[in-house]
């Protein structure tokens, strides 16, 4: 990580002369103009989560390193290359979590969620942090919102939360997706295929690069998600794992299919569909972007059945997804923004305390505000309140006072009105 860190400490002569302080190579400052775009999609999200019965549950940005070896899984490239491992002051092993998915395991495992018999649906929005190479859509902090469902064995809750997906992304105004899905079987099945595949992969071996030579050894599944081109090529001509599904799996997988084909979302079966974490049992999906380029996913998911009896605790399935919000957001058509200033013009030390007073009251109700405190001309006042695209302009000076009855202006049309600040209330209520 030194070629990423900042400037190291040195004496206050060097201090003074070193390159200002920039943001980790990977991650990005999100200003004001483009934060409007994230707290509508937040908002919205939560809107659509909280009609399927969701419920919010926020866990810690680092756990044991220990919790994503065993749950996001050893071999895949996520814990093998990509996670921001550190040793803290008391020794232990701690992570930056890469994903979500093993933390809401085991919050509900540690508070015992599964015993209080409400529907186990959760979702999260946060940074997840991943040391990957950084280009456009792939971050080293980057934010998913998450949602998993527990406890429901069921295909049909898996084409509920896809449907779900595709409502929400209905919602942001992202357009040209296309719906993948697959099933990779489950612990009955899964190792006649990793035989067939370990085999087509030691006839190509010296085709592969070195890390799919070790994975051919410890998860030949995990081929494909190697970036290398060849390797990509090879991989699709290897078997698929649709041949080898047992009658359970198979059986899972159609009903999922009826169940999509019921809600009217269109799919395509992509069979190569294994997802790069380990977990994964029997439905894989994501939904991919036409407008984007390499990185194009944007969200993926799938079932993991196993993950919670892995851990040591109760055998409760589950199933779930995560979305990237910047990827989200870099094809999303949002509304525009519904805010409107009302912009309080001053002239005088009485009047910006008059003023001062007057923001108050109209912050009180619900009319958001913007006073400045620089002593400005009126038409200063005015050029300010259209650069800032101000709605209303609040006018208080001396005869103002006085009267106790101040000037609206409203800016779009240019239309002024006096009134008590009761009478002013009114009418921005009104328009
Ligand atoms: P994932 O496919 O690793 O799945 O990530 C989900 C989404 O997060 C991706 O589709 C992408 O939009 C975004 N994403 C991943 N890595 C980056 C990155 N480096 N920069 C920007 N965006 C990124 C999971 O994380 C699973 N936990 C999903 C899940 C939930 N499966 C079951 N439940």
């Amino acid at each position: 990580m030194t070629e990423d860190t900042l400037a190291k400490p040195g004496p206050p002569e060097a201090k003074a002369a070193s390159v200002p302080p920039q943001a980790i190579k990977g991650t990005h400052d999100i200003l004001p103009g483009e934060v409007e775009k994230w707290q509508t999609l937040e908002r919205l999200a939560r809107e659509t989560f909280e009609l399927y019965h969701f419920r919010e549950l926020r866990a810690p940005v680092f756990e044991p390193t220990e919790l994503f070896e065993k749950g996001t899984g050893s071999t895949s490239d996520v814990v093998t290359k990509e996670m921001y491992t550190f040793i803290d002051k008391g020794g232990r092993s701690l992570t930056l979590r890469p994903e979500y998915t093993p933390s809401v395991v085991r919050a509900i495992m540690e508070h015992r969620l599964d015993l209080e018999g409400a529907p186990m649906r959760y979702y999260y929005m946060g940074p997840m942090f991943r040391y990957d190479k950084p280009q456009k859509g792939r971050y080293r902090q980057f934010h998913q919102i998450d949602i998993e469902v527990f406890g429901e064995k069921d295909a049909a809750v898996d084409a509920e939360i896809i449907e779900m997906a595709h409502a929400l992304l209905g919602k942001l105004g992202v357009a040209g997706t296309e719906t993948l899905v697959n099933s990779v079987g489950c612990r009955a099945c899964r190792p006649a295929y990793s035989v067939a595949l370990r085999e087509a992969a030691a006839k190509r071996r010296s085709d592969l690069c070195p890390d799919c030579q070790r994975k051919a050894e410890t998860n030949p599944l995990r081929i494909f998600d190697c970036k290398v081109e060849d390797c990509q090529a090879i991989a699709r001509s290897f078997p698929s794992i649709q041949n080898f599904l047992c009658g359970e799996c198979r059986e899972h997988f159609a009903a999922l299919l009826v169940c999509l084909a019921v809600l009217k979302i269109p799919y395509r079966v992509d069979p190569r569909l294994v997802r790069g974490l380990d977990y994964y049992t029997k439905t894989t999906f994501e939904i991919v972007s036409s407008h984007l380029g390499a990185q194009n996913a944007l969200l993926g998911g799938g079932r993991y059945d196993d993950m919670m009896k892995d851990f040591g605790g109760p055998d409760i399935c589950g199933t779930g997804f995560a979305m990237g919000i910047e990827r989200v957001l870099s094809v999303a058509e949002l509304p525009p923004s519904a805010r409107r200033i009302l912009y309080v013009a001053y002239l005088g030390g009485e009047a910006k305390r008059t003023g001062l007073a007057l923001a108050r009251f109209f912050r009180a109700n619900g009319v958001e505000c913007l006073i400045e405190y620089k002593d400005r001309s009126m038409k200063a006042h005015f050029g300010r309140a259209n650069k800032l695209q101000a709605a209303w302009v609040l006018i208080v000076g001396d005869d103002e006072i006085a009267k106790g009855r101040f000037g609206l202006k409203d800016m779009a049309t240019g239309h002024q009105v006096d009134g008590t600040r009761e009478e002013l209330l009114d009418r921005l209520r009104e328009s």
